[in-house]
């Protein structure tokens, strides 16, 4: 009899064994699978500044990011626009304007754009010529263009903020952030400006008292075209604010256009009190083409 058991129960065992196994494997699968999403939700909302739960629904109440982008032909503009594309279309609720310095949209572009995964609008603008020399400032044609594109198309009821993204700087995701909290006109550190290995803000009891900074140190505001975001809403209250081509030196555009719509004392300091250094001022440099040909050798025409 005992026998008659034993041999029952070792024949019954491995079955019941790899029974409990399959009901653990499967309860694990179905445990693990909205965890992964969940939390591979929170790193994305912890990287862009944006709130982790509630995904869209929340992320609708986020004021948009208005970054306006001058762009020329040259041979790396592919690869810049290529790098601003992967930081951008990580960042919620943004929008991408790109403003050519062109007579037209150009094919490579607008080709670009089409694929690039960030919601954009494509503008063109031609520098005249007589512009388009050493030490006269670059791309005011460009922002202004965007800035009368902002006021055409966006209202009072539309929460945003504008930000000047040149397509040769580094962006860190934190900086979108920082700045979406923008209620006049926030300002923070640049990387590698004014000849120093960064520019800032000084910052006491939370407001602007002066800036630290390489190269004139008297302009009223001392920062690059990166390092200052604008409520969109400030925009449409100033209609004739613009960057301005009489009287302005290179490097005085952000000064001339930021008197028009603030004060130092109403400055918001962002990236803790201007002493983070979010964004840089990092200039491509010109590739070596010098083996180019100057009629084209390969059989077919490749897209650089
Ligand atoms: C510095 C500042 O960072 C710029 O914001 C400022 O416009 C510029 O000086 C100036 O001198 O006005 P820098 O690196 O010397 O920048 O200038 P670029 O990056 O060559 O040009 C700024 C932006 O204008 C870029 O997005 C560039 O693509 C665009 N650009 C430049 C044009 O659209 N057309 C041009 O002929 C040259
Ligand atoms: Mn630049």
């Amino acid at each position: 009899m005992k026998s008659v058991f034993f041999s029952r129960f070792f024949i019954l065992l491995p079955w019941v064994l790899i029974v409990i196994i399959m009901i653990d494997i499967d309860s694990k699968r179905t445990i693990r699978a909205p965890a992964a999403g969940r939390s591979s939700r929170a790193q994305r909302a912890a990287r862009t500044g944006a709130p982790g739960a509630g995904g869209t629904q929340n992320q609708s109440a986020l004021p948009v990011i208005y970054a306006i982008t001058p762009t020329y032909t040259r041979p790396v503009q592919k690869a810049e626009l290529t790098r601003l594309s992967h930081a951008f279309r990580q960042v919620p609720r943004f929008h991408w304007i790109v403003v050519e310095d062109s007579t037209a949209r150009t094919e490579l572009v607008a080709r670009f754009l089409a694929r690039c995964g960030v919601p954009y609008t494509h503008l063109h603008v031609f520098t005249p010529r007589r512009f388009k020399r050493v030490g006269m400032p670059r791309a005011t044609e460009q922002r202004n263009a965007a800035l009368a594109w902002l006021r055409l198309h966006r209202s009072r009821r539309d929460a945003g903020v504008v930000f000047f993204a040149d397509d040769d700087n580094t962006y860190s995701l934190e900086l979108f952030g920082e700045m979406r909290s923008t209620r006049g006109v926030s300002v923070w550190p640049v990387g590698f400006v004014g000849g120093r290995a960064y520019e800032r803000p000084l910052v006491t009891g939370g407001k602007v008292v002066g800036w630290y900074t390489g190269w004139r140190p008297d302009r009223p505001f001392a920062t690059d075209m990166a390092g200052f975001a604008v409520n969109l809403q400030v925009i449409l209250a100033n209609p004739r604010a613009q960057f301005k081509r009489r009287g302005s030196q290179p490097g005085m555009q952000e000064s001339d256009f930021l008197k028009q719509i603030t004060k130092v004392t109403e400055l918001e300091p962002k990236a803790n009190n201007c002493t983070r250094v979010l964004v840089w001022h990092t200039r491509t440099e010109k590739p070596h083409l010098a083996n180019e040909p100057k009629h084209r050798k390969d059989t077919v025409v490749i897209e650089v």
